[in-house]
């Protein structure tokens, strides 16, 4: 599982005037400067695998926009027989959120959310999925910017909810338990690629 292998996927999907594919590719680019710190601090993680499945967390944009984006991001990699490409695309949407939680705060049926869970391999939320939900929170739109500058985005454009409070309370947790995996705090990591943006790419 290398970028090698997900981007050509992620530009066979990627429909023309669509910024999601950029968003991929910045929180790629925040993902795999994470990675890179785990690995130096001494962190059991694979910064190639980690860079894939941010590329790819969002291809099931291409199907809809939705709150089952994931999943429709998951079966299409399932079906070009790389489901283990797919695991982003789950966990950004579960974003850390046990199976219970899922079933109790949102919407879709348990059996549902149970074939979710199943889906993934190994089952249990890691550091690369931490990783991963951290950088999605680090990138609005196309730039990327501080956690608190990406939720309060979020917060204007979806409006404030349960399920977007929870969003942000778990990015800032999962940030706390990385900085103090790393010794440092994740914003130093971050800090110097605050403003970078592929807008005009
Ligand atoms: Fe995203």
């Amino acid at each position: 599982m290398t970028p090698k292998e997900a981007l050509p996927i992620l530009e066979a999907h990627s429909p023309p005037g669509e910024t999601w594919p950029n968003h991929c590719r910045q929180v790629a680019k925040v993902a795999k400067a994470l990675a890179l710190a785990s690995q130096e601090a001494g962190v059991n993680i694979n910064p190639l695998r980690v860079e894939a499945h941010a590329l790819l967390h969002d291809i099931g944009r291409s199907k809809t926009h939705g709150p089952m984006h994931g999943w429709s991001g998951y079966i299409l990699l399932k079906k070009l027989g790389k489901p283990e490409l797919g695991r982003g695309c789950i966990t950004h949407w579960t974003k850390g959120r046990t199976a219970a939680e899922m079933a109790r705060n949102s919407s879709f049926s348990t059996s549902f959310i149970q074939k979710v869970y199943a889906a993934l391999d190994p089952p249990d939320w890691n550091i690369e999925d931490s990783i991963l939900s951290i950088a999605d929170s680090s990138v609005m739109h196309t730039t990327i910017v501080s956690l608190k500058t990406r939720h309060t985005d979020l917060e204007s454009r979806y409006g404030k909810s349960d399920w977007i409070t929870r969003t942000k309370d778990l990015a800032f947790s999962q940030e706390s338990s990385l900085s103090k995996v790393l010794g440092r705090p994740v914003e130093d990591i971050v800090k110097p690629l605050h403003g970078h943006s592929l807008d005009d790419a």
